[in-house]
């Protein structure tokens, strides 16, 4: 077994996101459809068997606003699994931001699912079933990142399953300037939501067969994000990037989860530059990235 792995986590967009009546347990039932890109987390693990706990360091992309302490998931998965394969965390973790930080596209879910599926390779057992119910415990999108791919994702999100897929879609990501905290979001749907009957949440059978079918314009067409509304109500600039979409030869728009990053689906490489261009000189956002998917989740990378 080696001392120390290195896995790479990719970020995720809901194609679709139909949110459902406030649980009792403070969390929302959902009907999910996600996608993991092409933006990169890399997570570096090292067992020290020296007994002084975790180590965490951050770096890279916009590393100086993650903490690095137990207050990050990936610490708190490191605890988390240590606990399960009966071993002590005494890890290093290094990990280098390639995915937007705080932008709904779940960075720091994915810094957990790395961390959960390198201490496997570590420690030798742990298949992803009992990966991802540690997982779940985490956060609602731990186990996505460890599967991956396209996946329909029920109950809070952590129930996944895999939906079948054809060709590669392509994306580019508006990472917008400020922050919106997912509690604060789903906490606005409810507010904006207030007496209405709301229904349970139902898969957008679209999206999975234009993703069946690889069919981008169709899928365009279809995304879907119920809490868009409540992420457009606290942060009214977004309305005005989502427009530029469609003007410059967007095939859909869509915020990301739970925001502020924007997701836009193109017909492909160039379509995707056009629109970055026409991103970067909105002065809109503060980044701009392309990414194309479906990719793997969690993967430890050899050599
Ligand atoms: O599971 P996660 O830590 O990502 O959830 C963060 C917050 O988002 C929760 O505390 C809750 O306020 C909200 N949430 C929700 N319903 C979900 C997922 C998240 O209300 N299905």
């Amino acid at each position: 077994m080696p001392t120390s792995v290195r896995v790479r986590v990719p970020a995720k967009i809901n194609l679709s996101l139909a949110v459902g009546p406030l649980r009792d347990d403070g969390f929302h039932e959902l009907a999910t459809v996600y996608q993991a890109l092409s933006l990169f987390d890399t997570v570096e693990i090292a067992d020290r068997a020296d007994g002084a706990g975790v180590r965490l360091t951050v770096g890279g992309g916009e590393a100086r606003s993650v903490p690095e302490d137990h207050t990050n998931l990936a610490w708190r998965a490191a605890e988390a699994a240590a606990e399960a394969f009966n071993r002590s965390a005494d890890l290093d973790i290094s990990i280098t931001k390639g995915i937007p930080v705080a932008g709904g596209m779940a960075g720091g879910s994915a810094d957990a699912a790395a961390v959960l599926v390198g201490c496997a390779a570590m420690w030798g057992g742990g298949d992803r079933t009992d990966l991802a119910a540690i997982g779940a415990r985490l956060g609602s999108d731990v186990p996505f990142s460890l599967v991956g791919g396209t996946a329909v994702g029920s109950g809070r999100g952590e129930n996944v399953a895999p939906a079948m897929t054809k060709g590669r879609f392509h994306w580019v990501l508006a990472l917008s300037e400020g922050h919106l905290a997912t509690p604060k979001v789903y906490a606005e749907i409810d507010r904006l939501r207030a007496g209405e009957l709301v229904p349970a949440p139902m898969i957008a059978k679209s999206v999975l067969q234009a993703v069946r079918g690889g069919d981008a314009a169709a899928l365009g067409r279809a995304l879907v994000n119920d809490l868009q509304p409540a992420a457009l109500s606290l942060m009214p600039t977004l309305g005005m990037l989502l427009e530029l979409g469609p003007e410059h030869g967007a095939l859909g728009s869509i915020v990301s989860g739970s925001g502020p990053t924007c997701a836009f689906l193109v017909a492909d490489e160039e379509a995707a530059m056009e629109l970055t261009l026409a991103l970067s000189s909105s002065g809109l956002c503060r980044t701009v990235r392309r990414a194309t998917g479906p990719v793997p989740g969690a993967t430890v990378l050899l050599g």
